[in-house]
């Protein structure tokens, strides 16, 4: 059977996924939520969402350090057009797992962004403080168009009203670590989403 460039792509990459060793450590602390083929999925179809939405523009995609790297790489590689990745340092004042909202730029552009359509990869939107801030910075740079990829959001803790125009998924109020977001640094390369158990780390 003759398959299509695209087409070719997702094979090699469901190929890829079936034989790629996956680390299985589970720590007792964290309960899965999400499962990596579920993300996989859903990445793919925010992926598609993109290629549609961008066919003929200079699309930036715009990875929030650390959290969204692993969602940035793979959603990256799953939207078919010519992109460039930047990446944004960012340091979000706050203990535990409370985010103050006092947002400090640890690493900023390589590049320009004037004239570029940017898609801001958020690894989470929680009181939305963040991203609010980071929106309204990156318009000073006066990009052709400013939107948001965001694997998760909670409602439940929205402080600032954010339009989310590429979201993954709807969660509850709960901390949620794996597939690059942390706790204290830990627990990024978990291939699923999971909750923590705050009674398991004294995490607030
Ligand atoms: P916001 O400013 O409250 O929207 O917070 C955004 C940032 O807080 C995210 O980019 C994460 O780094 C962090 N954060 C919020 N909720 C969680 C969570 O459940 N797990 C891990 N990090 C989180
Ligand atoms: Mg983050």
């Amino acid at each position: 059977m003759f398959l299509g460039h695209s087409e070719r792509v997702l094979a090699e990459r469901a190929g890829l996924r079936e034989t790629r060793r996956v680390p299985a450590f589970t720590p007792p602390e964290v309960r899965p939520l999400i499962s990596a083929e579920r993300i996989a999925a859903r990445v793919d179809e925010l992926a598609a969402q993109i290629t549609r939405d961008y066919t003929g523009r200079s699309v930036v995609l715009l990875s929030v350090l650390k959290g969204s790297f692993v969602f940035a790489a793979d959603l990256a590689r799953a939207i078919d057009l010519p992109i460039r990745m930047e990446f944004l340092g960012v340091r979000s004042y706050g203990a535990d797992t409370k985010s103050s909202g006092v947002v400090q730029i640890t690493q900023d552009l390589t590049r320009p962004v004037t004239g570029d359509d940017l898609v801001i990869v958020e690894d989470i939107i929680d009181t939305g403080l963040t991203i609010s801030y980071l929106k309204e910075q990156l318009r000073g740079r006066n990009p052709a168009s400013v939107k948001v990829a965001a694997l998760l959001h909670k409602p439940a803790r929205i402080q600032r009203e954010v339009e989310i125009d590429y979201l993954g998924f709807t969660i509850d109020d709960v901390f949620v670590v794996g597939y690059g977001l942390d706790y204290a640094e830990r627990y990024r390369n978990l291939p699923y989403l999971g909750v923590l158990d705050p009674s398991q780390t004294g995490a607030k």
